[in-house]
């Protein structure tokens, strides 16, 4: 048994931030699945979202947001989030990360959707990859910190399934190790989920192969409560090229002069939104998928051939580079492009801390639904919320750390596998992942109604079943582990989206295409077996 003073699982900026910070305190081991590169904050490429211009203001920041979210922000989460977003940044330059700078040394400024204002702090087109490189870089040099690459933490270990009575609280986790195929447990009574989201879910997405949903239905299962995962945002602009799958077209392109246009040749936003091409990303998403079902082509594309090779080259290499490798020249050819599943709104439930409704237990970044993002993240908003709330959540352990005694080490079982065999067939591991990846993308996407969502529902509950049957009879592996997440996650997407009798944000349903006129929005909120 391994015992930490603080479990991170996840190596994005959530995750690093956090461990930068307790380290000063105590010890932290830091689990990723994969390798410690491996995030959805390394793919980031627009960037992070603060106040830096004269003309600009935190009021205009907040509204922005909270246009964004459809009336289900929380006001107060927005209005100190954004707040602290400078002192956030001169953290991250501290640590060594660089935003790109005009002559004067000023910060550049991009723009993209649903912003009055240019206030996104960039590096190039591959921000995620700086802030990422530079947090590992320090976490590396920390000798507080653990970081165990290739251990996939499976299910949290609770004093509720230990059989202990009081509040239910965190004692540790279960986790594999994907390299010699033990099952370890590890000890704490603070543990930190920041695994990211759950693009993989569906069939297109922006998202690496890492973002099943782990953390999410790890964290369900062991009781938190879950809010709003009705409201998956689908990037408008994930490249179409049958060589390239999830690669995003950042909205920065449109923000420094793209522009959506159809295989004719026509701009079309202007009739869906009179902000254009940078109006909201669920306005813009909807009215492609409208076009896209409406011309019958299989894409829209954006257009920035104004712009030079030289301009494109230097503000957006990665961009450019990757599109030339598949024969597109974005300063001669309009760029190809479709919606993709991108960024889950929703989450495990927390306070402005990163507090979940389970003791012990913190949630932060992507994974969480803190009540920044509402029925609609505003785009760069969430590195962001990443490092605001790690560093509140850090704050927060500390003031609140009790003397609570340590679960005696005799009490916490190790896993054992009992008679499970070796998985036998990997094809219905690779058939169940496939199925629910289609149905999530025909039945639960931009467009849903309650026909979609009662299919899906139902082949999902027989997924489910398969899936338990599996997980119980063979032992554990990686691919198993990520489908028992996957199945559970899309679930409760439908879960939510089912009790949701209105449209509003990023869920539109055609059985209720008006917002509910209502001053108090509810959230979804789901509560294990009730
Ligand atoms: C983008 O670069 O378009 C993505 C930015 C974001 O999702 O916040």
């Amino acid at each position: 048994m391994r015992e930490y003073d603080f479990l991170v699982v996840g190596t994005g900026i959530s995750g690093l931030s956090f461990a930068l910070k307790a380290a000063e305190q105590g010890t932290v081991a830091v689990l990723t699945k994969r390798k410690s590169e491996d995030s959805n904050t390394a793919w980031a490429q627009g960037g992070i979202s603060c106040v830096a211009d004269p003309e600009d203001s935190f009021e205009s920041h907040v509204t922005d947001t909270l246009d964004a979210g459809a009336g289900l922000c929380d006001s107060e989460v927005v209005k100190t989030i954004v707040e602290s977003a400078p002192d956030a940044i001169d953290q991250m330059i501290s640590c060594g990360i660089n935003f790109d700078r005009q002559k004067n040394g000023n910060f550049e400024l991009g723009k993209e959707g649903g912003h009055s204002q240019r206030r996104i702090l960039f590096s190039k087109d591959t921000t995620g990859k700086e802030i990422s490189t530079k947090l590992l870089n320090a976490a590396k040099e920390c000798s507080n910190i653990n970081i165990l690459e290739d251990h996939f933490a499976i299910d949290l270990i609770t004093t509720e399934k230990l059989g202990i009575e009081g509040q239910n609280s965190i004692v540790g986790l279960y986790a594999l190790n994907e390299i010699n195929g033990e099952i370890l447990t590890f000890r704490s009574n603070t543990v930190v989920l920041c695994t990211g989201g759950c693009g993989r879910v569906y069939l297109y997405t922006t998202n690496p192969n890492i973002a099943t949903g782990d953390g999410l239905a790890m964290a369900y299962r062991a009781g938190a409560n879950v809010a709003n995962m009705e409201f998956i945002q689908f990037h408008p602009t994930c490249l179409y090229h049958h060589n390239l799958k999830n690669f995003l077209i950042s909205e920065a392109v449109r923000g420094e002069g793209g522009i959506l246009i159809g295989k004719d040749g026509n701009e079309f936003m202007q009739k869906y939104d009179s902000r254009g091409s940078l109006a909201p990303r669920d306005i813009v998403a909807r009215a492609i998928d409208h076009e896209i079902k409406r011309t019958g082509e299989p894409c829209v594309f954006v257009d920035i051939t104004h712009k030079s090779k030289e301009y494109l080259s230097e503000r957006f290499p990665n961009i450019y580079k990757t599109c030339l490798s598949v024969g597109i020249d974005p300063a001669n050819d309009p760029i190809p492009v479709v919606p993709a599943a991108h960024y889950q709104c929703g989450g495990i439930q927390t306070d402005i801390n990163g507090r979940t409704s389970l003791s012990g237990l913190y949630a932060v970044g992507e994974v969480a639904c803190t009540g920044l993002h509402g029925a609609n993240r505003l785009a760069s908003n969430s590195l962001l919320e990443g490092a605001v709330i790690a560093t509140r959540a850090y704050e927060d352990v500390i003031k609140t750390k009790s003397d609570k005694e340590k679960i005696s080490e005799q009490i916490i079982p190790e896993w054992t596998s009992g008679d499970a065999e070796d998985v036998d067939e990997l094809v219905v591991i690779y058939h169940n992942w496939d199925e629910i990846r289609r149905l999530m993308w025909d039945y639960v996407s931009i467009v849903r109604t309650n026909k979609r969502l009662k299919r899906a529902a139902t082949r999902l509950q027989n997924l489910r079943q398969e899936v338990q049957e599996f997980y119980w009879n063979f032992k554990i592996c990686s691919d198993l582990i990520e489908l028992r997440n996957l199945v559970e996650t899309a679930s409760l997407i439908v879960n939510c989206a089912q009790l949701r009798n209105e449209s509003r944000g990023l869920h539109y349903t055609l059985d209720f295409p008006e917002t509910k006129n209502t001053s108090r929005p509810q959230n979804t909120v789901i509560y294990l077996n009730k």
